[in-house]
């Protein structure tokens, strides 16, 4: 038997195989062992694209309908209601399930065998403050993975597997603190690692406590929309005789991933176009129309994606938006993209308080900081998690796959025999 550990991503996703000897990670994409967690139904193809070929076909303007962020729908309402693509109604198990299926699918291919025991990744909480959400949430995932043909299911948080993938390297026994910082999730523990633990059956007594906050780089993309993007597209202007003041949500929803495509609406459109024909900013609201009306939402997010990143190296850095307008392009500042997510990163840090009082252990008794996920490469993020830990050594590598490795373990742990 060869069990695997998959880590379902908001934004991206990895698949690892359990193996006596170890775990290693699977090509999901090429040569790459990490896949965008995105799909793209196009409207002639009777099967859809994925990963990086689904925001290729989406980019170049093939028509049909593209996601992302399909993990921050589990456990919440929409999973019942499903979305209308190209014209017939799926469900979010149908959508998410091609997902999962394409990954199992593409790691067989490669091993020639079928696979059958898997670990799922899950974050500490999938809602914050919502035990039935959260156990929905995870019975989705449960039931779309068997459906997919998984016949045999466990699960584990996602930040003990990243301590298990690196923990490889630590020699004598450390307390670590995992901070794992995803696209939907802040995620901690605090954990006993070593590498002669690895191959230990049950590490429950290593686990000493752990906490998690439904923040995460989504919201930073949100936050710096809305800062620096969603003014130059008439947020928070006015319209009519009496001045009032635009809707706000709908700018809410053009920010958020996993919102953008139920904006797309007859009504939505016409209630905006409405709105422009009684503008104060024609100029600036009118781009949000055309966005609307062209379905564009998800250039510009991707866009303030490009932007966020480039701010993890540079002080500024410009972004074009040729697409929305010949020639338009916006400034966009770290200082204001800091100060735009002041608030995350607070709730962040409370979050780590409150996995250490879980543990019950301060700052100092930490030895060991494991960051992964693609924020946790934020500089102020990274100076507010690291700052707290002055005598603790830093482990910071394969930060988009160390949590599908450690599920890997994981699963030999689980279903090896
Ligand atoms: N260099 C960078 N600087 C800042 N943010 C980055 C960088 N690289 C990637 N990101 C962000 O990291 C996020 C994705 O990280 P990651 O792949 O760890 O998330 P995930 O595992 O899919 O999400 P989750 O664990 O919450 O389900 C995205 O929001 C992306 O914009
Ligand atoms: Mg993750």
């Amino acid at each position: 038997m060869h069990p695997c550990g998959i880590d379902f991503g908001t934004s991206n996703s990895a698949i690892a195989l359990g193996d006596p000897a170890g775990a290693r990670l699977l090509k999901v994409e090429g040569d790459s062992d990490t896949l965008p967690s995105a799909i793209f139904y196009a409207a002639h193809t009777p099967l859809p694209a994925f990963g990086r070929a689904a925001q290729k076909l989406f980019f170049e303007g093939e028509e049909g309908r593209f996601m992302r962020s399909l993990k921050r729908i589990l456990g919440t309402s929409l999973m019942n209601q499903g979305t209308v693509v190209n014209g017939r109604m799926r469900s979010f198990d149908e959508i998410i399930g091609n997902f999962i299926g394409h990954i199992k699918s593409t790691a067989e291919k490669q091993l020639n065998h079928e696979l059958t025991h898997a670990v799922m990744g899950r974050p500490v909480h999938f809602i914050d403050g919502d035990k039935d959400g959260d156990a929905r949430a995870e019975s989705e995932l449960q039931r779309i993975a068997a459906a997919a043909g998984f016949k045999h299911i466990a699960f584990q948080f996602e930040p003990v597997a990243a301590a298990f993938a690196h923990e490889i390297k630590v020699t004598d026994e450390k307390r670590a603190l995992v901070a794992d910082i995803g696209g939907g999730t802040s995620d901690f523990t605090v954990i006993k690692v070593s590498q002669k633990y690895i191959n230990r059956a049950d590490r429950s007594q290593d686990i000493l406590g752990h906490s998690g906050v439904r923040i995460g780089g989504n919201d930073f993309d949100k936050s710096l929309s809305l800062s620096s993007f969603m003014p130059a597209f008439g947020y928070r202007s006015t319209y009519g005789e009496k001045r009032f003041d635009v809707p706000l949500s709908p700018f809410h929803d053009m920010s958020e991933w996993s919102k953008v495509n139920f904006l797309y609406t007859p009504k939505v459109k016409k209630d905006m176009r409405d709105i422009l024909s009684e503008s104060h900013a024609a100029k600036r609201f009118g781009r949000f129309v055309n966005a609307l009306e062209h379905e564009l939402g998800h250039r510009i997010l991707s866009s303030v994606e490009a932007a966020k990143i480039d701010l993890t190296d540079q002080e500024s850095t410009t972004a074009a938006l040729g697409f929305i307008e010949n020639g338009f392009t916006l400034d966009v500042q770290r200082e204001v993209f800091n100060t735009a997510i002041t608030s995350h990163v607070d709730r962040i840090s409370e979050s780590i308080t409150e996995c250490l009082a879980t543990a019950g252990l301060s700052d100092d008794d930490i030895e060991i900081i494991i960051l992964t996920g693609g924020p946790t490469e934020t500089p102020l993020l990274k100076q507010a998690v690291c700052s707290r830990f002055p005598n603790a050594a830093l482990s910071e590598e394969n930060k988009l796959s160390s949590v599908a490795l450690g599920l890997g373990y994981d699963s030999q742990r689980k279903f090896g025999n």
